[in-house]
């Protein structure tokens, strides 16, 4: 079956063959990690690595044609498993930015995402500015960490770092911490989920818009293939299925075409 008519070549490289209908050759299940301490993007429940990121990756991996192993490794590590290539991507609502696109490549984007402030109900703290001189938590090592450099100062004692972002929700909920500062939807969703925590959201003109992507190896061959199939996805209604599933209401789609 396998022995078609476009025989040109006496050792078919196969991968990027010309796309026809025969191609049977099976794909390699490709090693996904991601930090599963960011609900509802990627979370553990009973066990499991769920989530909207998950969700969008098992959908396209599948338009790709790759069966996928989802592992949570934490968010220090995603970058070491990608760098030595130990993994062929990572989904975990991963920031494009110039630093990271140094060493790394990155898909289209695929979210849009912005960094908010977690605070108790009733703090003094309304904006950005009045985080000057409290202590913040955050992930080290995420953009929300970054924006407190550039806010607080680089290596000031304010900014309390932490492994992952539920570690860091919980230094301000121990009172170690005057605010949170991490990823609107999951700030947004921990407050919507708690509410006898009594939390607000702040939000700020201060923070960037930012855009999540899959991340890869520089140099990955995967990235076309998986633009091509983030490309279909979004076009074809998938993406807004699952969109809607996790957060209810309808996508902006167009915010993600450059
Ligand atoms: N978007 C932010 C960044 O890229 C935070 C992502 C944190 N992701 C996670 N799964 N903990 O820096």
């Amino acid at each position: 079956m396998f022995l078609t008519a476009c025989g040109s070549s006496p050792q078919d490289e196969g991968s990027e063959g010309a796309g026809n209908a025969e191609d049977t050759e099976t794909k390699k299940t490709l090693r996904i990690v991601t930090d599963a301490a960011y609900a509802p993007m990627e979370y553990q429940d009973k066990g499991e690595v769920v989530g909207f990121d998950i969700d969008f990756i098992k959908a396209v991996a599948k338009e790709a044609g790759y069966e996928v192993n989802v592992e949570h490794v934490g968010w220090d590590p995603i970058f070491v498993e990608i760098e030595s290539k130990r993994a062929d991507l990572a989904v975990s609502s991963i920031t494009i930015n110039d630093d990271r696109k140094q060493s790394y490549d990155f898909s289209h984007p695929y979210f849009q995402s912005t960094n908010k402030i977690l605070v108790p109900e009733g703090s003094d703290i309304k904006s950005a500015e009045d985080l000057k001189g409290k202590k913040v938590a955050v992930q080290n090592g995420t953009t929300g960490q970054a924006a407190m450099d550039a806010l607080l100062g680089k290596n000031s004692p304010d900014i309390k770092k932490f492994e992952d972002n539920n570690l860091a929700i919980m230094e301000m909920e121990s009172g170690g911490a005057a605010a949170v500062v991490a990823d609107n939807m999951v700030v947004e969703e921990y407050a919507k989920n708690n509410p006898d925590k009594n939390l607000t959201v702040i939000e700020d003109s201060a923070f960037d818009s930012e855009f999540y992507g899959v991340l890869f190896p520089k140099g990955s061959e995967l990235v076309g293939e998986f633009n091509d199939a983030i490309n279909a996805v979004l076009e074809n209604g998938t993406y807004t299925e699952i969109y809607k599933k996790w957060f209810g209401n309808e996508p902006n789609i167009d915010v993600l075409k450059e």
